[in-house]
């Protein structure tokens, strides 16, 4: 037997899509039999749980090393076969491959598969790939070499002069450059100065944050001390959202580790430097992650952002000097430090460097998360990473950056991902979420949705953004049921530009995006609602009209099975038709006729 046949690792990812689908019971199931089998020597197998994969849609994931075979949706019935025939007979079981989302052929190793193929890991270098409990881990893929470097053979200016290089912006929403606002901090001669990592992520269908503090606890936690070790500061805080029980127990456990290991706390490594990071939970609003606002909750106040007329570098947190930077731009420093700035600029954009992680979600083939180089096209992160519009519809928006992001169409699907090209377009890098939109979706319910979020969070402290929001809301809610009137498009502009400069915080200047970037681009759909009563997508239901076209139906029956209001009629193989009285436009039957026949009128 080879010796590449008697060590084996399986790693059974435990993100937090696939710990939905069950993946801890395969994990336990897989160390309960493995166990059994190692005690007979022949195959020397390790069962690891991971951080995120990825491919979160088609979880639960098991990779098998050093083989490289991943299977995908896999249940509880079939480990004894994975164990018997993948482990012990090195044979494949196809039915467990992923099948390409383009040419339908099922895929062995990660490395073939379109959607990791095009993606480049920096941030999320050890996530999946590491057991996020194991300090060892870690450190075996070099883990704390980067605190070691910075600690004995950097001074703290070149540290932060290292991030300057590097063209770091930050990752969190606004893309302040990183090593910028270090070296503005430490600037300021006051001390204490604190170092803060933003865990909130508020934003609804977002979990690239939460991944890697599940999934690579540690490189947060270096990130953090090498920034703290170039600004003498000795106290950082880690405020990590409320809801994120599993994050906070793994970042908590980490920094014990890091401890007990000497990288935290007092004269870490020896070097005589001394720094400590505690957890504080987030305050369970979506305000909370703007700067100020969690600045005040740490400090046990209300979480309220303020006028930022001195900025938190020179007055942040209890008065003091602070940086507070986002969990994915911590996790870039190590390899910053490590490979160098110069490096690091080298990847993606002159003016956004790097990469990004996205969590790409909604009408598409492959969601999940992906890390890719900024200036990747639309194009190829919907159509290549993620497989294209699932269900044979088309393409028609992506909105990125969040619940106050935009709404990009189909014509600009070749815009590079990069914080200027999507400000360009009218929308924001956000925080990285990226949601596909198909040709079902309205685009004023979209809107209608967004505001609605952002008036629920709005935490009312100034008028342009309590009031603002709330009208912008009603005059959508008006459209959306068929009674919009002339002149609607212009006052939610008009609205919008007061709300854009008046607004104190992020959360009030930001929230007018999605209703100018539908009305931008989406103006004829806007008209049909107001001027003809009309969705033309056949989402708002007092504008909707459902027909069957006689010329296409095919008469298979599916829509009658599937309206749960009996308002199909029809004989098999013959013309169905739709009863308007008892129709109640739930879409049911223009979801799933395959034929198209279910038209909007
Ligand atoms: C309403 C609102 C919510 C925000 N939520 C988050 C968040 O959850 N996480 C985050 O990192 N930044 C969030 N930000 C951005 C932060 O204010 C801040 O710019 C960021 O944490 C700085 O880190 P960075 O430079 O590494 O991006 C939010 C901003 C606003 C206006
Ligand atoms: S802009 Fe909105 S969220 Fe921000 S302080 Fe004003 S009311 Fe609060
Ligand atoms: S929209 Fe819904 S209720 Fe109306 S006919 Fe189709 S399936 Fe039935």
């Amino acid at each position: 037997m080879r010796e590449n046949d008697r060590k084996k690792t399986i790693q059974v990812c435990c993100g937090p899509g696939c710990l939905a689908n069950n993946s801890l019971a395969l994990y336990h199931k897989l160390r309960e039999i493995i166990a059994k089998i190692n005690a007979d020597l022949t195959v020397e197998t390790l069962v690891k749980k991971t951080g995120c994969d990825g491919l979160c849609a088609k979880g639960p994931v098991i990779k098998i090393l050093p083989e490289d075979v991943a299977y995908y949706q896999v249940k509880e019935s079939d480990v004894e076969e994975i164990v018997e025939k993948t482990i012990l007979q090195n044979k494949i079981i196809e039915r467990l491959l992923p099948r390409d989302a383009v040419t339908g052929r099922r895929i062995k190793s990660p490395k073939d598969n379109e959607f990791y193929k095009r993606q480049m890991k920096i941030a999320l270098r050890n996530v999946g790939v590491i057991d996020p409990d194991k300090l060892s881990d870690y450190l075996e893929r070099g883990g704390y070499t980067a605190l070691k470097k910075a600690l004995f053979d950097m001074t703290p200016q070149e540290i932060i002069e290292e991030v300057v290089q590097s063209g770091l912006r930050g990752r969190g929403g606004a893309g302040f450059p990183t090593g910028r606002k270090w070296k503005q901090c430490a600037g300021y001669q006051n001390t204490p100065r604190y170092v803060l990592c933003n865990g909130d992520e508020g934003d609804p269908g977002a979990f690239m944050d939460r991944s890697i503090m599940e999934g690579d606890p540690h490189s947060v936690i270096e990130g953090m001390v090498i920034c703290a070790y170039a600004l003498d500061s000795h106290t950082g805080f880690a405020y990590i959202r409320d809801e994120y029980d599993l994050a906070v127990k793994t970042m908590s456990d980490a920094l014990m580790k890091a401890r007990e290991a000497g990288f935290l706390g007092e004269n870490i490594l020896g070097s005589g430097f001394s720094f400590d990071i505690q957890i504080v939970r987030g305050g369970g609003a979506f305000v909370c992650g703007e700067s100020t606002a969690l600045m005040s909750s740490i400090e046990g106040k209300v979480g309220e952002p303020r006028a930022k007329y001195i900025r938190s570098v020179e007055r942040g947190l209890w008065g003091q000097p602070t940086v507070l930077n986002n969990v994915e731009t911590w996790a870039n420093i190590p390899v910053i430090i490590n490979r160098g700035g110069a490096w690091f600029s080298g990847i993606g954009m002159p003016k956004s460097t790097g990469t990004k992680v996205f969590s790409l979600v909604g009408k598409v083939k492959n969601t999940g998360l992906v890390e890719v180089p900024m200036g990747i096209t639309l194009r190829e992160l919907i159509f290549d990473i993620g497989g294209g519009i699932d269900g044979g519809r088309q393409f028609k928006a992506v909105q990125t950056g969040g619940p106050s992001g935009g709404c990009i169409p189909g014509e600009l699907l070749d815009l590079p991902v990069d914080f200027d090209s999507l400000a360009k377009a009218g929308s924001i890098m956000g925080s990285g979420g990226m949601i596909v939109m198909d040709d079902r979706t309205c685009m004023v319910d979209v809107a209608r949705y967004y505001l609605n979020f952002l008036a629920e969070e709005s935490c009312g402290k100034c008028v342009p953004c309590r009031e603002g929001i709330k009208r912008m809301l009603e005059i959508l809610n008006d459209i959306y049921r068929g009674r919009g009137q002339a002149g609607d498009m212009e006052l939610l502009l008009e609205i919008c530009d007061a709300v854009k400069e008046a607004s104190l915080c992020g959360l009030g200047k930001s929230a007018p995006i999605p209703v100018i970037t539908t009305i931008q681009y989406f103006k004829d759909e806007y008209l049909a609602h107001i001027r003809d009563k009309r969705c033309p997508a056949g989402v708002c239901p007092e504008l909707t009209t459902f027909v069957i076209d006689p010329d296409t139906c095919k008469g298979c029956g599916l829509c009658q099975k599937l309206c749960p209001a009996g308002a199909v009629s029809g004989e098999r193989k013959s013309v169905h038709s739709i009863n308007q009285g008892q129709c109640i436009k739930c879409g049911n039957c223009i979801d799933s006729c395959q034929f198209h026949a279910i038209k909007v009128v």
